[in-house]
């Protein structure tokens, strides 16, 4: 298999997985990729390794470039299987020297490989490496996402090897940034930020400053999903911080489950509503869409209108789904409100309301009910719902 070079001696030597369909939770309808790079110097180094059904391919591509018998070091940026799962398939290979890691990367190699007998070096911030004509910088990136998770840079290169940082899930035979769609590109980078890196906003912001303090030479980033950021590296940068910070703009969801057509009836009577008010809004039903794909809408919107109907005095299993993804993802300071039909009981609306609350939502409006099919002056009252949370939406300044 062929490797891709990168820089002068560097190489792209992943893997690309074009049929995962589903990464705990999150869809990937584009497939994904596991990026691993190799730097040959007076050293030779590799960083990151691949899920484990693709270690094959890894050492294919390895082989193209030197034998893989020749790596010295072996950097583990990430544990997470989908880049750690083929690591003793090369450990056996390879045999390396060293392998370098963090402290909390040493504990989860440990916890996940019980690898007592691997040579592994704890880095930390600071950390650096030489080898040869270049010199390796570690930086550790505490929670970005797992505990183990740092940066590799390589100064000479003006290269940041990222981890999952700044990364998509998307299978493409092009490894640049510049040789794909920029629209699909920014898309899945979103969808990537917001099904992954929200909950750890403020961490991602604390990290963007970090690096911008230290005043690296950031000429290319690698991150070990999609696409390498080669033609403008501060724009996923800019993007990042973007996100981190919440922005949202005028945009409403209306997001929904029905059971006989009447929760769906007060979505669309909410959602002609909103057009009135000329706020950009998005219509999602829960059946034909995917939780992630929500939650990417709702990374830049400013409410979420909420409807289930009721069945068994619960909430529909696939808002019940959706609210438990949400509040891991930890969305700030959205407004909300929920809506539904019930025949009797009509205990959905006050269930989304207490999660809206717990999450810490801006409640618009304390939930609007309809008892089996909505009439002409409930719908009436669904598209008033509906204005009244888009002037809301046009009020308020951008978050954050
Ligand atoms: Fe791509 Fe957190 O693993």
């Amino acid at each position: 298999m062929t490797p891709v070079q990168i820089k002068p001696d560097v190489y792209w030597v992943g893997a690309i997985d074009w049929n995962v369909r589903d990464f705990h939770g999150y869809s990937t309808p584009a497939g994904s990729t596991y990026n691993a790079y190799l730097v040959v110097d007076k050293k030779i180094v590799l960083f990151d390794t691949v899920k484990k059904p693709f270690a094959k391919d890894l050492i294919s591509r390895i082989t193209e470039v030197v034998a893989p018998e020749r790596i010295d070091y072996i950097v583990v940026n990430h544990v997470e299987l989908d880049h750690s799962g083929a690591l003793p398939e090369i450990v056996d290979v390879v045999k390396p020297d060293k392998i370098f890691c963090s402290t909390n990367g040493k504990k989860a190699l440990l916890a996940h490989f019980h690898c007592e007998d691997w040579p592994l070096e704890v880095v930390q911030t600071g950390s650096s490496v030489n080898l040869g004509s270049r010199t390796v910088r570690f930086i550790e990136t505490r929670m970005l996402h797992w505990p183990d998770s740092m940066f590799s840079y390589i100064e000479e290169d003006g290269l940041l090897i990222s981890q999952d940082a700044f990364g998509q899930h998307w299978a493409t035979g092009e490894r640049f940034d510049d040789e794909v769609d920029q629209s699909e590109l920014m898309y899945q980078s979103a969808k990537y930020y917001a099904n992954i890196l929200l909950p750890y906003s403020q961490l991602v912001q604390k990290l963007i400053a970090q690096v911008r303090e230290m005043g690296l030479a950031i000429d290319m980033i690698a991150p070990d999903h999609g696409l390498i950021w080669r033609s403008d590296p501060g724009k996923i940068i800019d993007a990042w911080q973007r996100w981190s910070q919440q922005e949202t703009r005028a945009k409403a969801l209306v997001v929904y489950d029905t059971m006989w057509q009447s929760t769906e009836l007060m979505a669309e009577a909410i959602a002609d509503g909103l057009q009135q008010t000329g706020v950009s809004f998005r219509v999602m039903n829960l059946s034909v869409v995917h939780r992630s794909d929500v939650v990417t809408e709702l990374l830049d919107s400013r409410a979420l209108l909420l409807g289930s109907s009721t069945i068994n005095n619960q909430m529909l299993p696939r808002v019940a789904d959706l609210l438990c993804y949400l509040k891991g993802l930890r969305p700030a300071q959205r407004i909300a409100a929920a809506f539904g039909s019930y025949g009797w009981g009509g205990e959905a609306v006050k269930q989304i309301n207490a999660a809206f609350e717990e999450m810490k939502f801006r409640i618009a409006h304390e939930g609007l009910r309809v008892q089996y099919v909505p009439t002409h002056e409930d719908l009436k009252q669904c598209a008033e719902l509906g204005r009244k949370v888009g002037s809301l939406v046009l009020q308020e300044a951008p978050t954050l």
